[in-house]
């Protein structure tokens, strides 16, 4: 049984902690908290959880606590890793890692310290079955080889305060790692392009935004990043190889046929689009962090994505691709 203490107790942080007390045999959440403390006990009395520390510090310090799940707002997730990876502890940590590679920098040398990998990221569509299936058709070489990915990551809306950079940080990040996953490869160039603004854009931000990317191998990949589409959460991935592409399929929906229309209803929701690959991510970190050896997303790919995120954020309004630095790969990590 591995006993997992949760720092966040927001939309994600319940989504896990209800996973991890229904779903999952092998964990048990023993301890919460949030920096709104009140959210951390009416979380507590939800679903039994004994614990509800003060802060995230007293959290991680505490013995009871093996695992640390790190599920509170971007800001705050950096410090809190680093302090669990320093007393040894197994931490799941939603995306991203951190918000500086400076930062990522820190949890790393730190886990080469400890000479284990101690931290997942929460990079879940590596474990959603219709990217398995495309990363399994390009690694099988039946298409020979990847050289470009078009994709789309479209939200109905953001909440008060998102800017910009956050557009990059916080939504593309998950295409920055889907997309080295899927082809194995590293970035070497990056640009983000303001184009045309939707009217929809009313609240400083920009939307929409197109990442450009240039790999080692010189794959180019362009992702559309809308953040206030109106009208559903779309994501859209096509690996173009070779011998043929690669679609990442729709979610599964009835299609309803009535007044002379065929339709098919889209999700709204970034829980709902990914539940399955949710599901498959925490089992999979309960079952390999219980055993001391986690296998998904690990620390290098958070600060992969970061590096990435920052040369994006770098190159708005200069025109430029910019280069993605990075310090050199660990052993640890190879
Ligand atoms: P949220 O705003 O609903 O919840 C965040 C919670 O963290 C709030 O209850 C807030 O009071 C708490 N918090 C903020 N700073 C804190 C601190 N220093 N210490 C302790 N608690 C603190 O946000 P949401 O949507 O749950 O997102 C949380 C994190 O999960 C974000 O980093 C986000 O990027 C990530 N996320 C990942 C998703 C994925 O697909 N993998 C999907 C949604 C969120």
């Amino acid at each position: 049984m591995l006993k997992i203490g949760i720092i966040g107790c927001g939309a994600i942080g319940r989504e896990h902690i209800n996973r991890l007390t229904r779903l999952i045999p092998d964990a048990e959440v023993v301890g919460c908290t949030d920096y709104y403390l009140e959210t951390a006990k009416k979380t507590a009395v939800q679903y039994g959880i004994r614990t509800v520390y003060k802060t995230g510090e007293d959290l991680i310090a505490d013995s009871e606590v093996e695992a640390v799940m790190i599920t509170s707002s971007d800001p705050s997730h950096a410090t809190y890793v680093l302090e669990a990876v320093r007393l040894g502890k197994q931490v799941f940590c939603e995306k991203p890692l951190a918000q500086t590679t400076a930062d990522c920098e820190k949890i790393i040398a730190e886990e080469v310290r400890h000479n284990k990998p101690l931290v997942q990221v929460g990079f879940m569509r590596r474990y959603d079955p219709g990217y398995m299936e495309m990363k399994r058709i390009i690694d099988s070489g039946s298409l020979g080889a990847p050289l470009m990915i078009h994709a789309c990551h479209r939200n109905v809306f953001q909440p008060e305060g998102f800017q910009t950079e956050m557009g990059i940080t916080n939504v593309a990040i998950h295409e920055l790692d889907i997309c080295r996953w899927l082809l194995r490869d590293e970035y070497k160039n990056a640009q983000v392009l303001k184009v045309r603004q939707s009217s929809r854009s009313t609240k400083g931000y920009d939307n929409p935004q197109i990442v450009l990317l240039e790999t080692e191998n010189g794959s180019r990949i362009d992702i559309e990043l809308q953040v206030a589409d109106g009208y559903g959460y779309d994501i859209q991935c096509q690996v173009v190889c070779e011998k043929g592409t690669i679609n990442l399929p729709d979610p599964n929906s009835v299609i309803k046929r009535a007044d002379a229309t065929c339709s098919v209803q889209l999700l709204t929701d970034w829980a709902d689009r990914f539940t399955t690959a949710y599901d498959i991510e925490l089992q999979d970190w309960v079952n390999c962090a219980g055993e001391g050896r986690p296998t998904g997303p690990t620390s290098w790919d958070g600060y992969v994505a970061c590096a990435a995120a920052d040369a994006l954020n770098r190159s708005r309004g200069t025109g430029k691709f910019l280069a993605v630095e990075m310090i050199e790969k660990p052993a640890l990590y190879s």
